[in-house]
Parts: structure tokens; sequence; C-alpha cells
């Protein structure tokens, strides 16, 4: 694991974007994955004028995203897949070759998952990974106990996860599952960006990084991958 303790959130963002761009110039037909969650905001915005810019040529790559709430589409607001075409795909000049949006919303999600893990397989395996880290340790929404080679799949929502979710939805929406990548698809990245901001980070992503490597704390898998990147602010590094 390479560990990268940035200055403060714009630093973190900057640095990430600064790898994931250096990827996808090496690799201009790479699959990349970008997660929701507040936390890759900043990276957004970074390779949003990457991208307009000129600076990285994402005509011949692809993008999918990581999750999402059962219950949400891309238009529902609150969902991974509206956080993502808000604050990304729609502000590209150029879009990605193809683009896969997990939608949760659709009525046979046993479909819908059938669907995320073939487009991973016709145009994977992943370039790039970006991951957030929730306060239980999951990565997308790989809970606590999932299968480290689990491919895309619907699960039951954690306890944490549904008390953390109503920063999105208060009383609105209680969702109960998602659906995810799987850990085996992330584990297959050649290259895992995790970001973590906040010092209500720090307890987990110690954890995640030099705690027992078990799918109780489904983020230390990352231990295992040879190419992995935490990219933190301070506060987060706190522990
Ligand atoms: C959410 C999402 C993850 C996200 C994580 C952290 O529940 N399922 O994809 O990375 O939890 O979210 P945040 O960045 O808001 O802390």
């Amino acid at each position: 694991m390479n560990i990268v303790i940035c200055d403060n959130y714009e630093d973190m963002s900057k640095k990430a974007c600064d790898l994931l761009v250096s990827c996808l110039q090496e690799n201009p037909n790479g699959l990349i994955s970008l997660p929701g969650g507040d936390t890759p905001l900043g990276l957004f915005r970074e390779f949003t004028a990457a991208v307009n810019s000129g600076n990285v040529d994402i005509s011949a790559a692809n993008y999918v995203s990581l999750d999402e709430w059962v219950g949400l589409g891309i238009d529902d607001e609150g969902s991974c897949g509206h956080f993502n075409k808000v604050n990304l795909l729609d502000k590209l000049e150029k879009p990605f070759a193809n683009t896969y949006v997990i939608n949760g919303a659709a009525e046979d999600t046993t479909n819908e998952k059938d669907k995320l893990n073939s487009f991973i397989d016709v145009h994977g395996p992943l370039c790039v990974s970006v991951l957030g880290i929730g306060l239980n340790g999951h990565l997308g929404f790989n809970e606590e106990g999932v299968c480290f080679d689990s491919e895309g799949h619907i699960t039951a929502l954690a306890e944490t996860t549904r008390r953390v979710m109503r920063k999105y939805f208060g009383d609105n929406f209680n969702p109960e599952y998602g659906i995810t990548q799987g850990l085996g698809q992330i584990m297959k990245a050649n290259t895992i960006i995790l970001l973590a901001n906040g010092a209500h980070k720090a307890e987990i992503l110690r954890k995640a990084i030099s705690g027992p490597v078990t799918n109780e704390v489904p983020a230390t898998v990352l231990q295992n991958h040879p190419n992995a990147y935490i990219f933190m602010d301070k506060a987060a590094a706190g522990e």
C-alpha cells in the first residue's frame, strides 16, 4: 500500500487526480470507475478540468459507476448515479467512449447486476478503481462479511451504512439494499485509489491499513493489492 498524506482536501483531490490522469495517459483505452459519496467531489472537479483542458484524452476510455442504492436511478437526487452525472459526466466536454451507470431503479435488479458484470467483462478489467471508504470499512457497498472474490452483486446494507445515509436522504428514503461492483472486480484493477478525508475517517483508515486482513473490514483487502494508493488529508491520518 502506498500511503499519501496530503496537506488538505484540495491537495488530496489534486494528487489523486494526477495519478488517475497519468494512468489514463498510459492506458487510453482503460476502464475507470469512480464512486459516489462526498469524498470524490474535489477529484471530480480536477478531473473535469484535466479533460476539458485537453490534458487527458478520454475519447477511447470507458467509465463505470461503483455502486447504487436499490430503488434510485440516475435522475434521482441523492443517488450515486445522479451525483456522477451532475458533477462529472455532464461537465465533460468530450464523453467517454462507453459509459455504464448502475440503475438502482431497475425493476429487475438481478438483470441490472448482470448488465454491470457484462460491461466490466467486455471493457475491463479496470484500469483504475477510485474508491471512498465507509465508516464500517465498506468499499462501494461491499459490506462486512463480503467474499473477497465477489463480482457485482446486490447486498443488504449494513446498519452503519443505513445510519450514515441519512445525510443524503434524511427521512425521505430508507433503502435496504445496494448494487455494487464486487471486491474481486475492484482487486483486479491495475491501480486502486482510495480517498479519505476528515477526522471521522481516521479510526477506520487505521484498521484498513494496519489491522488484520478480514472481510469483517472489507477495505483491509487492499493490503493484498500490489498497486493501491491511499490518499488522505491530515485529519484522516490523525491516528
Ligand atoms: C457510501 C458509498 C461509497 C462511498 C462511501 C463513503 O455509502 N456506497 O461508494 O465511497 O459510502 O461515502 P462518503 O464519501 O460520503 O464518506
